[in-house]
């Protein structure tokens, strides 16, 4: 089937990706002029664990095109995808530009039927605003040609986005038409063979559930942060707290981790469009209003460690902190909204210098973060501990998890670490010297210090 993506972003790319991997004829379109030179020299843009190698293989079969073209793009396609960026607003709302101007586009050069179907994750109301404007322009246009909108929100993971993608928990269609249904089921076949995945709803409901997704994530995110932060003060395991819950199977283990802070392009505009949406209609949403307030909170308990470690230490500043991990969680090179970012601000603030390291996302990561010799950009996690006060690690990449401490260790000029996502074991890191602090579990410093000490 003739497939267009209107965004070759993170979700754009996946998905026209995946759509080609299962036979599809697909054609990318991006506004990026220089995204799209590169995709067609084979190179992908960003960080995604197997994406190049689908995207060069498909390319090279011939299912896969990328173009700035929307005439070439709309009139080759019946199903045209809408996956460019919702970003927030000053007062957290979703910004709709892009899709109004992607949908615009798109109408403009419709020449024959389509199916115009968005992945944006945008709020309710958006499907109807999009048949507004292809209805208008087509009456300007005197064009007499049939269309539907359909929702169809997107549930991949970055850093797992492949997988999440070609086997997904669910394929939610928006669609009050039996004759778009049967098509859309058509197209998600090759996707729903081992059970039946596809929940077909109306165009409301699945907008809606998008948001209502990530705002119960990033709840039972903030909810596990928050009780960290108690744990810390009466004395409990968090991580014991976490299995005392999750073994029950109402509550399961999943997503149950306390750490630095949710981030992301996904998870805090999410829950702050909601809260938006909520406001807009003047339907208080307290729960969702405390989810981000705590991960504001959450996203600072880092920087306060470290600082107040070294509060009766001579102070943070001229201290030098290696910083493991920038990407705003494992698997993937983004950088939006990361709590390496408010870590980073708060360490130079207070006159820190940093040796910075990260296995994938230094180029993003060198865009965001101010130029100042402060900040050294280092090699491996190795390359940053050298000579430094402190460790904390940010972002939990595999990597870290089986550290070499007898490598590690006489690099080191003091012995504080700082885990931001509980990644090791507080009694071991204490007996090889550390004073070790880690999120939602009492610090243990150690007895002995380590001979570089
Ligand atoms: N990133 C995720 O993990 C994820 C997961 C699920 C849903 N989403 C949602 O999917 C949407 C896209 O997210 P993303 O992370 O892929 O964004 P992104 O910023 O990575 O990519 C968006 C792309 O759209 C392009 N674009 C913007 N306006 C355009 C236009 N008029 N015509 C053609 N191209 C245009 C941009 O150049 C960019 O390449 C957002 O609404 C997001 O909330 C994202």
């Amino acid at each position: 089937m003739k497939i267009l993506i209107v965004g070759t972003g993170y979700v754009g790319l996946v998905t026209g990706a995946c759509f080609a991997e299962m036979g599809h004829q697909v054609i990318c379109l991006d506004i990026n002029q220089e995204k799209i030179d590169l995709l067609n020299q084979g190179k992908v843009p960003i960080f995604e664990p197997g994406l190049e190698e689908i995207v060069r293989r498909n390319k090279a079969a011939g299912r896969l095109e990328f173009t700035t073209n929307y005439t070439y793009g709309v009139q080759s396609s019946l199903f045209c995808f809408i996956a460019v960026s919702t970003p927030p607003q000053e007062d957290g709302s979703a910004d709709l530009r892009y899709v109004k101007q992607a949908i615009t586009q798109i109408a403009e050069q419709m020449d024959s039927y389509k199916i115009l179907i968005n992945k944006s994750t945008v709020p309710v109301g958006t499907a109807h605003i999009m048949t507004n404007i292809v209805t208008n322009i087509l009456k300007q246009r005197e064009a007499n040609i049939d269309f539907h909108v359909v929702s169809n929100p997107e549930f991949l993971k970055e850093g797992d986005a492949i997988n999440d993608f070609m086997k997904p928990d669910r394929i939610i269609i928006g669609t009050e038409n039996s004759t778009v249904s049967a098509l859309m089921q058509e197209l998600y076949a090759p996707f729903n063979l081992n059970h039946d995945r596809i929940l077909i709803m109306d165009v409301a409901s699945a907008e809606m559930a998008k948001y209502a997704a990530n705002a119960m994530l990033a709840c039972r995110i903030s909810f596990m942060n928050e009780m960290a932060g108690l744990c810390e003060r009466v004395g409990a395991d968090i991580n014991m707290v976490r299995k005392g819950i999750g073994s029950d199977k109402r509550i399961g283990y999943a997503f149950l981790y306390s750490g630095a802070g949710y981030g992301g392009s996904c998870f805090p505009k999410d829950v702050n469009a909601l809260y938006a949406l909520g406001r807009h209609l003047d339907y208080e949403m307290p729960l969702v209003e405390a989810v981000e307030k705590v991960n504001f909170r959450q996203k600072q308990v880092l920087g306060e460690k470290v600082v107040n470690y070294f509060s009766s230490r001579g102070g943070v500043a001229g201290k030098t902190i290696a910083i493991w991990g920038l990407a705003f969680k494992p698997g993937t090179d983004d950088m939006r909204e990361a709590p390496s970012l408010v870590l980073i601000r708060e360490l130079l603030e207070q006159g820190a210098f940093l040796r910075l390291y990260d296995p994938v996302s230094m180029e993003k990561a060198k865009e965001m973060i101010k130029k100042t010799p402060q900040i050294h950009w280092s090699k491996d996690e190795f390359d940053a501990a050298k000579n430094v006060d402190a460790i904390v690690l940010v972002t939990e990449w595999k990597q870290f998890r089986f550290i070499d401490f007898n490598r590690l260790i006489p690099l080191l000029k003091g012995g504080a670490f700082f885990d931001g996502r509980n990644q090791y074991s507080p009694q071991e890191m204490a007996s090889r010297g550390f004073d070790y602090y880690s999120i939602g579990q009492r610090p243990l410093i150690a007895k002995e210090d380590f001979v570089s000490k």
